[in-house]
């Protein structure tokens, strides 16, 4: 597995810059329903082609506003998923995005550190104030992760997801810096510290 560079370190995973090769695992899990039946994008067919064209546009920082990680598991140096910031910097607002392609890693706490590391960078070097998601009110699994972070439901918007005859809510949740820095040890202000001391 090639080296790839530290963005935020955390105790199992870290967040590295993506690379053209992550569309490999990204194709095998985009067009995977178990997956997919969480994101905004289901149910488009996916192509290589269209994958490839989006990776592209982050990848020759196309899309400005949008701060895209891979996640990758230090055990072995490979690619498990993908976060994002999609920020307003004139309101010092963003948006999360995550979502962990291997969903034989899901429940294993893998998703909250890969978030802490996420909003960590989005607070602490993009210096946001607040960070919201949505969260569709099926995937149980993502909204007990993002409490656990300390996101706060703040609103329903109701009846904008249809899977098979159903309709669901869309569980808007938000937290604010002050909130996050409270409740986790920053890994940036670590190396703040240290670059200052020396
Ligand atoms: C959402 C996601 C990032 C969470 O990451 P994860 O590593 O699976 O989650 P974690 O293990 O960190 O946390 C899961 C929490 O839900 C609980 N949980 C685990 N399996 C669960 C299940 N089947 N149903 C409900 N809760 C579950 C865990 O106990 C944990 O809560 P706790 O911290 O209070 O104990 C990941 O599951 C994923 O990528 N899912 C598919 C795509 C997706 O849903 N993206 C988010 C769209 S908003």
């Amino acid at each position: 597995m090639p080296r790839r560079p530290v963005i935020l370190e955390g105790e199992r995973v870290f967040l590295s810059p993506p690379t053209k090769e992550d569309v490999e695992l990204l194709l095998e899990s985009i067009n995977d329903k178990e997956v997919t039946q969480y994101l905004n994008l289901f149910p488009r067919i996916m192509t290589r082609e269209m994958e490839e064209r989006w990776l592209d546009n982050i990848l020759n920082g196309r899309e400005k506003d949008l701060f895209f990680f891979s996640i990758i598991l230090k055990e072995n140096g490979s690619l498990i998923g993908n976060s994002s910031l999609k920020v307003d910097f004139f309101n010092r607002t963003g948006r999360l995005g995550i979502s962990l392609w291997r969903k034989d890693l899901w429940g294993r706490g893998l998703g909250r550190e890969s978030v802490i590391l996420t909003l960590d960078y989005g607070f602490n070097v993009l210096s946001l104030d607040v960070i919201s998601l949505d969260v569709m009110e099926f995937n149980e699994r993502a909204i007990n992760c993002y409490k656990s972070v300390g996101f706060k439901e703040v609103g329903r918007k109701r009846c904008r997801i249809l899977r098979g005859s159903k309709k669901y809510d869309l569980i808007e949740m938000d937290m604010l810096r002050d909130e996050f820095n409270e409740m986790h040890e920053s890994k940036v202000m670590e190396i703040c510290s240290d670059s200052i001391r020396s």
